[in-house]
């Protein structure tokens, strides 16, 4: 996927999508003067303050401030990054945005969609197959055994494949897709020449990414333990990896969790966990697709939360995933605790069993991952012989040598010095020693002199910022808005003003982008322009483009504009000189700006 995408590309896919189509989906638009506008999306509010623009294709939110171009506004909406969200908008455009020098071809990409489309019939059909009773009676019953009504079944649009050696083949071919395309996104398989539907006789569960396209299956077998010819067959088959199902970097039912906006998000191990825990109304949860948690995965879902609750089985093999979830969490910097469930093997069982209240009682008693793994190596020793007790503090000093922050280590060190009777020094100098070898990487509390010289640095940032007044910002405001569509505005106030003077960084960062695009021969673009902001940075940004049509000017009004910004500065910093010298000079300063200013009026 390239990380970078170009602004002619990024223009093109904006202007083939609508905004007012696209957020008409969410939200009930009407007519009013220019721009439509309704109830915002973002905020609760009675009377619409929300407004959209055909004309420069954005939308502003006169109560909450919420401001942006399309692709801003799908990235609050859906939840997504930037590039993914691009991507979603160039989708339904039916753009192909071209791959950059990331190895991956045209061709690569023009299969990837082969696949995906197949993969999408194909999740239909499994659909269909499951709804119709005399194809899939039997995956009926099954679901109904495990708890799942037909409204999750929809939710997940989980399905059927019916036990037949080519029915998947035959829809997919008479869709036009080639015996060797249905095979390579791995819908079939070949065996002694012959070709088989890869999923027979399996409860199916459509893996789906972030995007909503339908990456690949799992399917499950309804009797456990079955053998076919003395073997027994796998519970769970998964799609092989294609140019569209990367295993290691995604995750079943994120599309579905990301839209939770939790703070956290639940691993878990299978289908099965996500879909009981989803359907009891606990959405932030994911789990893996039939492989160890890769450092991917772990970005994947820190971008969507800020800490990662971990609920893996409750066996040995559960616990040993769990532990290298945590390391693998922490190597991409990120949280994690690790939910325990007593008396059941997994959340799906537990959920059964105990009901949603007892699993959000879990989850809030999730325990902080060192707390989980020191508890665990303490199970191995007998911390109440002498031999026990050394091994154990070695094993916890490996176990502190990989926390950074310094507060936490503390903690721990104090915390197992009660819990096991040793000296609190003892472990100390133990986990020294495992930290020796490695100074550099371990946390290190900074001195005095150091923290006050960042104190300082932030105050003196701050007051830079906060060299302003009302009247400067709606000034500068009105100005940007002005020379950003008329180039000879531009030019004129070029000449007076660099764009590191305007007076908050949104607008230096703002100035800078307009005057660069005239230097390249370019009117600014808004809708390309904001792509450079975001949060409150893009509602202050989005402000100065969204009001255009009330700040029409002309030379005159750009000339009044600079003067007030001129003197407003001088002001600013007339106010704040306490030397003599240094405020006769602004003085005269003024009078000279002052007197330009009347000539120019005469
Ligand atoms: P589990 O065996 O714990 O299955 O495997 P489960 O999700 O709890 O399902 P039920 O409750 O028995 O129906 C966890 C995950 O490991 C992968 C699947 O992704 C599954 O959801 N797995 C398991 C396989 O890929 N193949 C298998 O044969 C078994
Ligand atoms: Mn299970």
């Amino acid at each position: 996927m390239p990380r970078r995408v170009s602004d002619d590309m990024i223009s093109r896919i904006c202007d083939e999508n609508d905004i007012i189509d696209y957020v008409s989906q969410y939200v009930q638009l009407k007519k009013s003067g220019r721009d439509y506008s309704g109830l915002c999306p973002f905020h609760h509010e009675k009377t619409p303050s929300f407004h959209v623009s055909q004309e420069k294709q954005l939308f502003h939110c006169f109560g909450c401030g919420a401001s942006g171009n399309l692709v801003q506004f799908v990235m609050r909406t859906e939840n997504l990054d930037f590039i993914d969200s691009l991507k979603l908008l160039a989708d339904k455009a039916g753009i192909v945005i071209p791959e950059d020098d990331d190895g991956f071809s045209d061709e690569k990409h023009e299969k990837k969609k082969r696949i995906l489309e197949m993969n999408k019939l194909s999740a239909r059909f499994f659909y269909n197959c499951l709804k119709d009773k005399s194809i899939g009676e039997k995956g009926q019953h099954y679901f109904v055994k495990r708890n799942i009504p037909w409204k999750t079944v929809t939710v997940y649009g989980l399905g059927f494949a019916p036990d037949s050696r080519d029915m998947l083949i035959k829809h997919l071919a008479s869709k036009g897709f080639s015996i060797d395309e249905i095979v390579e996104g791995g819908l079939a398989v070949r065996r002694d020449g012959k070709i088989y539907d890869k999923f027979r006789n399996r409860v199916m569960f459509p893996i789906i990414d972030v995007r909503g396209n339908v990456i690949g299956f799992g399917g499950r077998i309804m009797d456990d333990n079955k053998e076919v010819n003395g073997y027994k067959i796998p519970k769970y088959l998964n799609s092989p990896e294609t140019p569209a199902f990367d295993k290691g970097r995604n995750l079943f039912s994120l599309n579905l969790a990301k839209n939770a906006k939790a703070s956290e998000i639940i691993l878990c191990e299978g289908y099965m966990d996500v879909i009981s825990v989803y359907q009891a109304g606990i959405k932030n949860i994911v789990a893996t697709l039939g492989t160890a948690i890769t450092e991917n995965q772990a970005k994947l879902m820190l971008r969507y939360a800020g800490e990662i609750l971990i609920c893996y089985d409750s066996d040995e093999a559960g616990t040993k995933a769990a532990l290298k979830a945590i390391d693998i969490i922490h190597s991409v910097g990120g949280r994690s605790r690790v939910i325990r469930l007593k008396n059941a093997k997994d959340p799906d069982e537990y959920i059964n069993k105990n009901g949603v209240e007892k699993f959000k009682e879990a989850i809030k008693n999730a325990m902080p991952s060192t707390e989980f793994k020191i508890s665990l190596i303490k199970k191995q020793y007998d911390t109440t012989t002498t031999d026990g007790k050394i091994l154990f503090i070695e094993e916890a000093a490996k176990i502190f040598a990989g926390i950074r922050d310094a507060v936490e280590i503390d903690a721990y060190i104090t915390k197992v010095a009660e819990d096991t009777g040793i000296s609190r020094d003892a472990i100390l100098s133990k986990y020294r020693e495992k930290t020796s070898k490695n100074k550099g990487n371990y946390p290190r509390i900074p001195t005095k002199t150091e923290y006050q010289k960042k104190t300082e640095r932030k105050e003196r940032e701050t007051i830079r910022e906060e060299r302003t007044t009302p009247g400067l910002i709606a000034a500068e405001k009105r100005l940007l808005g002005l020379i950003s569509q008329n180039r000879k505005l531009y030019k004129m106030t070029e000449k007076r003003l660099k764009a590191e003077e305007f007076s908050t960084r949104v607008y230096r960062k703002l100035a800078g982008l307009i005057y660069d695009s005239y230097t390249h021969d370019n009117l600014p673009e808004p809708s390309i322009i904001l792509n450079s902001f975001s949060g409150d940075e893009l509602s202050e940004a989005s402000e100065v483009f969204y009001n255009l049509e009330v700040y029409s000017g002309d030379e005159a009004t750009v000339r009044e504009l600079l003067y007030t910004i001129i003197l407003e500065k001088l002001d600013i910093r007339i106010n704040s000189e306490t030397n003599a010298a240094n405020l006769a000079g602004l003085f005269r300063e003024r009078e000279r700006v002052l007197e330009e200013k009347n000539t120019w009026e005469e």
